[in-house]
């Protein structure tokens, strides 16, 4: 599975970061990235995390 974010309109409320913390860290800009894999272990809360970015930034491939 892939993720990534939408840098130019993710408003960094860091929600993404906190459902799924090893996959979603805010970088230096204050905006969220995808910093790994997404393992099968991390499929669930990444999705979980895609679902609840309150302005839908995050893609999520199959
Ligand atoms: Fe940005 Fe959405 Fe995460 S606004 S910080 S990608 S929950």
């Amino acid at each position: 599975m892939k993720a990534k974010v939408d840098q130019t309109d993710c408003i960094g409320c860091g929600v993404c970061t906190q459902i799924c913390p090893n996959a979603f860290r805010l970088n230096e800009q204050g905006v969220a990235e995808v910093y790994t894999e997404i393992t099968a272990d991390l499929e669930l809360s990444t999705i979980e995390a895609a679902n609840a970015c309150p302005v839908s930034v995050i893609e999520v491939e199959i």
